[in-house]
């Protein structure tokens, strides 16, 4: 779907919803970015810690990194280093929405790299995993946690896509975030320094921009909230005022009553229980489940399924 046809469709419902990928513009990439660097933005900084200490048996005997949703990369370097270390690293394809972060990658890695082969592709998960170039001995690394922001059904549909693409030389390398106690999750999301609360409101930014609409970023109030019943995190913008909004290039008008709130990303949390069944019902089978020392996320290590499990 486009851009214009998502945002009517997720602002005419009750409650409204935009998609979270629509963040990720270059001001939203630059701020999730500064999200990592947070003392309560933990996610990255132990993703980071597992790959350090595990990224040789993770990328053994691999030629080739696909990372879904590259974001900038910094995590998977880890990776990188791993499998040049090891002489084996022949390409590395990274798969992101933002075309800028794609660049930044091509052009930084190939300085990095002068043999490495670097094949970027700009696109979205639903539609372009199909662009993912053939190949052998692949590492898909889908990092950072970035499958919660997924439901059950789209976390089931991608992982089989995937698995569809997989050789049986290929291997996933998976990053989830795990289920731990309130304080700890909302404050990762609703940081001291408003860096989350300027990301949220960024969406509204991308919208005045694209569509031409009138929002008024700081009419709205970053809220997040952890729902346990869902296991997961929701982000949301509240409208400080009734108001409405008009949306040219969605061909939309849509008022907020005041205190409405409207979703903009869920981030599912894991157990590892639930990890294994969802990689097992793609048909991916769990080699390894990697956490840091205190156990606050997760890298799974995964191989196609020799029989089908369907
Ligand atoms: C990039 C999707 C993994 O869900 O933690 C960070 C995005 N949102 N702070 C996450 C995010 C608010 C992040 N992912």
């Amino acid at each position: 779907m486009t851009l214009a046809a998502d945002v009517r469709e997720g602002l005419s419902r009750s409650p409204k919803e935009l998609a979270p990928k629509y963040f990720y513009d270059e001001r939203g990439s630059e701020l999730f970015d500064l999200i990592t660097t947070l003392p309560e933005y933990y996610p990255t900084r132990c993703e980071r810690a597992i790959l350090n200490r595990h990224a040789p048996e993770i990328v053994a005997g691999m030629e080739e990194l696909v990372e879904l949703g590259s974001g900038t990369a910094s995590k998977t370097r880890a990776l990188l280093y791993a499998m040049a270390g090891a002489g084996s690293l022949r390409r590395y394809v990274p798969f992101d929405v933002d075309g800028s972060v794609v660049a930044l990658c091509e052009e930084e890695l190939t300085e990095l790299y002068p043999g490495l082969a670097v094949h970027g592709v700009v696109g979205d998960f639903e539609h372009d995993l199909g662009r993912i170039p053939a190949g052998e001995r692949r590492l898909f690394a889908f990092l950072g946690g970035t499958i919660g922001n997924f439901h059950a059904a789209e976390r089931a549909d991608f992982l089989t896509r995937v698995r569809a693409l997989m050789d049986s030389t290929d291997r996933l390398v998976l990053g989830t975030d795990l289920v731990k106690d309130r304080a700890t999750l909302e404050a990762a999301y609703d940081d001291g320094e408003g860096v989350t609360a300027e990301f949220n409101r960024n969406v509204l930014r991308v919208l005045n921009e694209a569509l031409g609409a009138d929002f008024d970023p700081d009419s709205f109030d970053h809220v997040a909230r952890w729902v346990e019943e869902s296991s997961r995190i929701e982000m949301l913008l509240r409208s400080v005022r009734e108001q409405t909004i008009s949306i040219p290039g969605a061909d939309l008008e849509v008022s907020f009553a005041e205190g409405e709130e409207m979703r903009t990303e869920i981030s599912t949390k894991f157990t590892p229980a639930r990890i294994e069944a969802e990689l097992g019902e793609a048909g991916l089978a769990l080699e390894g489940l990697l956490t840091d020392p205190d156990g606050l996320f997760a890298v799974s290590v995964a191989t196609p399924q020799q029989h089908p499990h369907r």
